[in-house]
């Protein structure tokens, strides 16, 4: 605890320094998100991330979260320097949607609308009409779905096929998914609730359709810590990373949370729905990076004007 105090206030003095701040997401290691909160930053879902980077003033935004989140972070704010933990930590959403092939896709489909999940490269959200997170999707679906437009979706097939069952929208899909979510286990959950009946079901929309029919609530690791503050359940099974459960011990103390389960019955698996790319992300790291500047996101500025677009239609049709 010596050694980890001593390079939290080394993060500390060098934020300081270099006014800069730490913007984590809910997945990241527990330490991380405290010190991001108290050092005046903040830990959130990925649309809260990106509208916290632009409207705060620092100089550096240290994003403590997956690549795409440092790159929407640099393209909403050109001006400002990006810094991450570790660029190898991406998102095999990311990793499945090569911009190339998906813009060969794109180019099949000329009358229809693309609309890409925020867990893109720049290059795929610069072919992009409308940029979404799993807080928005939904409604921004609702929307254009109500206006007629037929949609073509990337890369999560799950969350597309979980907004298109709720808006009716017409849509074609790319078939990519989230390589944690996956896991869950439809017959599996299904004994677990028999165990626990009075358990609320809280699911990450990235989770499979077999999962997601099972929820009370479904929604973004926002939307999910919520439920555990406000629901007056007990006792709650959770179907998403579990970083989260760092936020929700913290805000909901005496509630029981259970992980959903990744594996058939018998098996012990404990920490199974783990992002290996979140991670990556260490107190070590944010420290080397502040330290020698290493990590650095850059966007080019001609994919950036481009990309910025589709970002900007999202935060303004979230306010
Ligand atoms: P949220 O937008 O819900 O934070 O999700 C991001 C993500 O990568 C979930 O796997
Ligand atoms: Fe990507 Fe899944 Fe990791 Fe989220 S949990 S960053 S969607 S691989």
């Amino acid at each position: 605890p010596e050694a980890k105090n001593a390079l939290k206030d080394e993060i500390k003095t060098l934020l300081k320094e270099q006014n800069g701040v730490l913007v984590a997401h809910y997945y990241t290691d527990g330490d991380i998100q405290d010190l991001a909160e108290e050092t005046g930053g903040c830990v959130a879902d990925s649309l809260e991330m990106a509208r916290f980077g632009t409207e705060h003033p620092a100089d550096t935004l240290v994003v403590a979260g997956v690549k795409f989140m440092g790159e929407t972070a640099k393209i909403l704010n050109n001006e400002k320097r990006v810094l991450m933990p570790d660029l190898a930590a991406t998102c095999s959403l990311d990793e499945g949607c090569p911009s190339d092939i998906f813009s060969d896709f794109c180019d099949q489909y000329p009358d229809h609308t693309v609309v890409v999940y925020a867990n893109t490269s720049a290059a795929v959200k610069a072919r992009a009409d409308w940029v979404v997170t799993s807080g928005i999707a939904l409604s921004i679906i609702d929307h254009l779905a109500k206006k007629g437009e037929k949609i073509l979706w990337g890369p999560d097939r799950h969350l597309g096929g979980y907004v298109q069952r709720l808006t009716g929208a017409e849509m074609i899909f790319w078939p990519g998914s989230c390589v944690v979510h996956e896991e869950f286990k439809a017959a599996a959950l299904e004994l677990l609730r028999a165990k626990h009946p009075e358990a609320a079901i809280l699911v990450h929309p990235e989770s499979p359709a077999s999962i997601v029919a099972q929820a009370d609530v479904i929604g973004s690791t926002t939307a999910l810590i919520k439920a555990v503050q406000s629901m007056p359940n007990k006792e709650f099974i959770v179907a998403t990373d579990m970083g989260i459960f760092n936020k929700m011990r913290q805000l909901a103390p005496d509630k029981v949370l259970i992980e959903a389960p990744t594996a058939g019955e018998g098996a012990t698996c404990h920490s199974c729905a783990n992002c290996p790319w979140m991670g990556m992300n260490s107190l070590e790291k944010i420290a080397h990076s502040l330290r020698t500047g290493a990590g650095e996101i850059l966007v080019s500025p001609e994919l950036a004007v481009k990309a910025v677009l589709p970002i900007r239609r999202m935060l303004d049709f979230a306010k």
